[in-house]
């Protein structure tokens, strides 16, 4: 039947058809070649609030990284769905926009779905939440307070002599180079992670608002269309709010996104001798 089929074709068409015949039974019949196992461990925070009694510990679980993404939420993921269902963590966009799954990973504050699992053979990828923050279960840290602290910067658009009823009506235009001055601060998608790794922020996060929150007041501040940038200086004139910060970078030094919240802390504290100065002159 093949044959017959094969008859109305060209000597050379002929030829490939057969070959990709003979190549397409010989695939068919080769026997799959089962890959070896390999093994990764997991070491991950747990702890459950809900269960009494329940204490912080380390559970280690076994990962077959030829059957999992290469990224650390790949592998809690797969734990998620094959091994564990209690595990619990945040995660939502998968590509590092979101912020959710901010986590210590390795020891260093960082999102999970874009932190690669590490390759040494000996050595377990150890995943904590967040530090210096309290848990609401294993990984997933309570951020409360970081919000709250956020929301308490007014991080929005703010115009004088315009009435609340004209809002929205008119677009404000900037210049390219001042549009050009929010770059590297606008990106920021408040994972956090940079908060949680200073160490004034450890010990003062009541009363210091942290590099992340500090980095989006500046964005504010310099915002060409935005008129309250005195009122937001006011805002920190207190000994903890900025002052905390001694630049000790290690802010910058985790953020996920490559941005620089302890050169706009430095920033802020320029603008604030300036509003001082100008304050004292009046
Ligand atoms: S500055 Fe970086 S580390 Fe800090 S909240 Fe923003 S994205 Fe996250
Ligand atoms: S530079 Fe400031 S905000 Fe950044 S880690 Fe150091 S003390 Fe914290
Ligand atoms: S899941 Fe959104 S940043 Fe990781």
């Amino acid at each position: 039947m093949a044959c017959k089929a094969l008859m109305k074709f060209s000597p050379g068409t002929k030829a490939l058809i057969q070959l990709i015949q003979t190549r397409t039974a010989q695939t068919a019949a080769a026997p799959v070649a089962k890959s070896e196992k390999k093994l990764k461990k997991f070491e991950i925070y747990r702890w459950n609030p809900d269960k009494p009694g329940d204490k912080p510990r380390v559970q280690t679980y076994q990962v077959d990284l030829n059957d999992c993404g290469p990224m650390v939420l790949d592998g809690l993921i797969k734990i998620k769905n094959e091994m564990d269902q209690t595990l619990t963590f945040r995660r939502s966009c998968r590509e590092g926009i979101c912020g959710s799954c901010a986590m210590n990973i390795d020891g260093t504050n960082t999102l999970a779905c874009i932190y690669k699992i590490n390759d040494s053979p000996s050595k377990p990828v150890k995943v904590y939440p967040l530090p210096h923050m309290y848990v609401v279960k294993d990984l997933v840290p309570d951020m409360s307070n970081f919000y709250a602290q956020y929301r308490s910067i007014e991080p929005y658009l703010k115009k004088k002599d315009v009435k609340e009823s004209d809002i929205g009506k008119q677009s404000y235009l900037q210049s390219v180079e001042d549009r050009a001055k929010l770059d590297g601060l606008y990106e920021c998608i408040l994972c956090a992670c940079c908060s949680t790794s200073c160490p004034s922020y450890w010990w003062n996060s009541d009363k210091y608002l942290g590099p992340a929150v500090l980095m989006q007041a500046y964005r504010w501040m310099i915002d060409s269309r935005d008129d309250f940038t005195e009122e937001r200086l006011a805002l920190m004139e207190d000994g903890y709010s900025v002052y905390r910060c001694h630049t000790i970078m290690n802010c910058t030094k985790t953020c996920p996104k490559g941005l620089n919240p302890g050169r706009a802390i430095g920033e802020i504290k320029k603008l604030m001798m300036s509003y001082n100065k100008q304050k004292a002159a009046h």
